[in-house]
């Protein structure tokens, strides 16, 4: 897949005008922003929780550091995490790759694995449930 280019010049302004060989298409192919019709037709079996979890993620300094292959998280520091649950353990086999590690890992990777490089993120107990959730769906 090439690199985007992601300061590329704005896209011209204004719609084309439909013609007779290039008619208006009705409810067409426009991208909507926020990428709502990727969410309405998403199958439901992909949780609440961990559909937030993934928002949370993508919204938080996680994506500057890590990146997750599909999805804007792009970062180069940290490991990438597209298949983060096909490891044992996590931090280079400072701890078992469990729920309840992860959790403690994100909350306070020192307490882990001291000296980490990865900085405490320190999220509510909400989020952290639902990012972790998101997390645990990367295979
Ligand atoms: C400032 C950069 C930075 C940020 C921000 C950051 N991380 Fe990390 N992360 C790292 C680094 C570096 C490591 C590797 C640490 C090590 O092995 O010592 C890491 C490791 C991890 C690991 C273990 C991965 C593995 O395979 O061992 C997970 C999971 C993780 N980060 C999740 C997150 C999540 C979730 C967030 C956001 C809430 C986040 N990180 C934010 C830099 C970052």
């Amino acid at each position: 897949m090439p690199d985007e280019i992601k300061s590329a010049a704005p896209p011209p302004e204004g719609e084309p005008k439909p013609t007779a060989d290039r008619p208006a298409t009705p409810g067409g192919m426009k991208a909507t922003p926020g990428g709502s019709v990727q969410s309405e037709t998403k199958p439901a079996q992909v949780s609440d929780a961990v559909n937030e979890g993934r928002r949370i993620f993508e919204t938080t300094a996680c994506i500057n550091c890590h990146s997750i292959s599909g999805s804007v998280a792009d970062g180069r520091f940290g490991p990438d995490l597209t298949h983060l649950m096909s490891r044992d353990t996590i931090a280079s086999g400072a701890a078992p790759n469990n729920s309840e590690n992860l959790k403690m890992w994100i909350q306070d990777p020192d307490s882990i694995k001291p000296g980490s490089l990865m900085p405490a993120m320190k999220l509510n107990d909400h989020d952290l449930d639902t990012l972790t959730a998101y997390l645990e769906t990367l295979r």
